[in-house]
């Protein structure tokens, strides 16, 4: 969607945010997958929920992207905007056991962050890609951590209400891949309280699971992680593996031949090419073990 001609523009700018146009979103996402869109860079916190409500009067669609590392977005010309926290230099700080980060932050930035204060616990995250905020809205997680155990308040837009709220970590619900925020909530600062440890001993931990991450999945190709969740007692991985599914594909898009819920753009996939081979293979997966895979993965199309 094209907004940077028309008058709305003059008063974004207005409001600090930064309008560019005609951005390919695929260079925006780990699986290097996505149409264009104008994108809006809102650099002002505090002005958010008037930037909302002018895009809400002028019936402008919006979509709000974090890291963009659990997303697959539709091809072409797209109905919406994009808007997009800045990602340059984003507010970390420790006080104490509790550690204040913009949802823009890097999850493993920050979790570098805090181990260099001797605040650990995260662990396991550390090769999640993705923003904090992407994190705190997924409850994302790796080798038995995941970030919600931390969190004790999360700053953020509220767009039932219109205004930026502050709500305690005990009134959120934190699941496997999933949290009680409603969709358009917008995360933007969260304050985490962790254990103390040495440095060197977090440094030990990270250094562990980033092995067991590199011999198991495929860091270096183009993914946005799993695609499925893990159905309950069971592994989508190795279910997919079982049915001889690596190396498959639809065009460009392939199951990893190294992690098989790791799906790949091995080339130029569109975002139709993987969602035929999602549909394959969830189907392949129903037939033989008789579960529904459910996407872990976070569609955005009309
Ligand atoms: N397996 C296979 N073949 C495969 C992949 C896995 O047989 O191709 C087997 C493994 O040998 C193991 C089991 O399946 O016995 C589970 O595999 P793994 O330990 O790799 O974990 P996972 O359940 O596939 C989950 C998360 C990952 C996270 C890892 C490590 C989900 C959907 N996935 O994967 O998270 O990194 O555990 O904790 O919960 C993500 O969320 O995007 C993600 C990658």
């Amino acid at each position: 969607m094209r907004i940077s001609e028309k008058p709305v523009a003059a008063r974004l700018k207005e409001l600090g945010v930064e309008l560019r146009a005609g951005v390919s979103l695929s260079e925006k996402t780990s699986l290097g997958i996505g149409g264009t869109t104008d994108e809006l860079l809102l650099r002002k916190f505090e002005t958010i929920p008037e930037v909302m409500r002018l895009l809400a009067d002028e019936k402008i669609p919006h979509r709000f992207l974090g890291g963009g590392t659990n997303v697959l977005i539709d091809d072409g010309e797209l109905p919406w905007v994009v808007l997009h926290l800045p990602t340059s230099q984003p507010g970390m700080r420790v006080e104490g056991d509790a550690a204040y980060v913009d949802a823009a932050a890097d999850l493993g930035g920050m979790v570098t962050f805090c181990a260099k204060h001797d605040l650990g616990g995260m662990e396991g995250l550390i090769g999640v890609p993705g923003s904090v905020g992407g994190a705190l809205r997924m409850n994302a997680g790796a080798y038995g951590t995941q970030i919600g155990s931390y969190v004790r308040e999360v700053e953020l837009y509220r767009a039932a209400s219109g205004e930026i709220e502050t709500v305690r970590g005990n009134d959120i619900r934190f699941d496997y891949r999933h949290t009680s925020f409603a969709p358009d909530d917008v995360m933007l600062r969260v304050k985490l309280e962790l254990p103390s440890k040495p440095f060197k001993e977090i440094l030990a931990g990270i250094r562990v699971c980033n092995e067991k991450r590199r011999a198991s999945q495929p860091l270096n190709q183009k993914s946005a992680g799993c695609i499925f969740k893990n159905p309950a007692g069971g592994s989508a991985g190795r279910m997919i593996d079982e049915l001889g599914l690596k190396g498959h594909r639809a065009g460009d898009a392939m199951v990893s031949d190294r992690h098989a819920n790791f799906f790949i753009n091995a080339g130029t996939a569109s975002c139709a090419d993987m969602l035929r081979l999602i549909d394959d293979v969830r189907e392949r997966v129903h037939k033989n073990f008789s579960v529904e895979l459910e996407n872990e993965v976070i569609l955005w199309k009309n």
